[in-house]
């Protein structure tokens, strides 16, 4: 071997050496679903039982906890961000347009980070156990389970600005919108699709969709009026008054969601606009008459959505409280 070809072969090495390291450490972490089996053993059994017992007092709160992950997720990943408050150095993202008065659940993730921290202190993100009691509240209401990757480390700021910057559609948004803030986040229309139907579960305020009940015509005339009921057009007074996104069986996961898009009985404008003569409703209707196809491509999309740009390696921290950096 002549001793230039010697030095390019070493380099060749080193170089591939270097690139390994960089992967390890940085950018191209992975989740994965063991990441805390050595160093937690007990997470999933802890993070359960809480999510079980704060399920059993409200129904709801399973629709709250599921939320809360999509909200974390789509602001600058799935980064545990949405849980910190306001601080002198920063304003969150917990009164920005899309959360304030809505978003719910944070006292349920600091009662299992207190349980954990217990347990494995300084070990698991807060990331991580919203990702997990998103899925334990899926299932406790009916729907379907998968395997949560694990791995994320917790952001050290958040973003009131970032939250209002529209990446979390509203539910007025057209379409084309939803389709493509769920396009800047990985996921394909198919997957806001599937994922829309978490309206199967859970509430919405009267703000959200007084718009609909009253200026739309594609809604089923008796259902509107029954909404307009608790929900008056005229005055800001009844802004709060809350309805099922799902008025058939609003804690239960389960493909009524889709039944009633294609009876114009979706909530919100972004219900309805899934089935309203387009590409999706073929999807809607498959998935109207197969629940099994439904909690399949849910469940990949769920994990899909969990891998958005999380925080890993040297990256973030463990946040001691979910509240605020440490
Ligand atoms: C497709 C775009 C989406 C829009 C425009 C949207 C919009 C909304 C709105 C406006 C509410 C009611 C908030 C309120 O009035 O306080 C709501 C509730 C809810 N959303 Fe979505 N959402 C979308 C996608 C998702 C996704 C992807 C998930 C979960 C993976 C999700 C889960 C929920 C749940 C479970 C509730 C009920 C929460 C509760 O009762 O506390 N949504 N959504
Ligand atoms: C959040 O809601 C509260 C209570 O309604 C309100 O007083 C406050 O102004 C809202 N915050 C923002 C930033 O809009
Ligand atoms: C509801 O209120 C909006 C905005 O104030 C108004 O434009 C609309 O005509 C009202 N619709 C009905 C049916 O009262």
């Amino acid at each position: 071997m002549s001793s230039s070809s010697f030095f390019s072969s070493s380099m060749v090495i080193h170089v591939t050496f270097v690139l390994l390291v960089l992967q390890m450490g940085t950018s191209y972490a992975q989740l994965s679903t063991n990441f805390y089996s050595k160093t937690c053993p007990n997470l999933l059994s802890t993070v359960k039982s809480v999510v079980k017992s704060a399920v059993s007092k409200e129904k709801r709160m399973g629709a709250s906890l599921l939320r809360l992950h999509f909200h974390d997720c789509f602001v600058n990943g799935c980064d545990g961000s949405i849980l910190l408050d306001d601080t002198s150095s920063f304003k969150g993202e917990k009164t920005a347009g899309p959360n304030n008065n809505s978003v719910r659940g944070y006292n349920v993730i600091d009662d299992i980070k207190s349980k954990v921290e217990a347990a494995c202190p300084g070990v698991v993100s807060c990331a991580d156990i919203t990702a997990i009691a998103a899925r334990d509240s899926t299932v406790i209401l009916g729907g379907p389970s998968w395997a949560v990757k694990l791995g994320r480390r917790d952001s050290k700021t958040a973003s009131f600005n970032d939250a209002n910057s529209g990446v979390l559609p509203p539910p007025i948004s057209t379409f084309s919108n939803l389709v493509s803030r769920f396009q800047a986040v990985g996921l394909s229309t198919k997957d806001m699709v599937a994922l829309s139907g978490s309206h199967t579960i859970g509430q919405a305020r009267c703000v959200s969709f007084k718009g609909r009940i009253y200026g739309e015509s594609n809604i089923d005339a008796s259902f509107a009026k029954t909404r307009q009921r608790t929900c008056p057009n005229s005055s800001t007074s009844g802004d709060n008054n809350l309805a099922p996104l799902d008025f058939q069986t609003p804690t239960f996961f389960d493909n009524n969601y889709f039944k009633n898009l294609i009876n114009q009985k979706g909530l919100l404008h972004s219900d309805q606009v899934l089935h309203n003569g387009g590409s999706t409703d073929s999807l809607v209707e498959k998935y109207s008459k197969d629940p099994k196809a439904f909690n399949s491509d849910f469940a990949s999309a769920m994990i899909k959505m969990g891998d958005f740009r999380p925080l890993t390696g040297s990256n973030g921290e463990i946040r001691k409280e979910c509240r605020k950096v440490n």
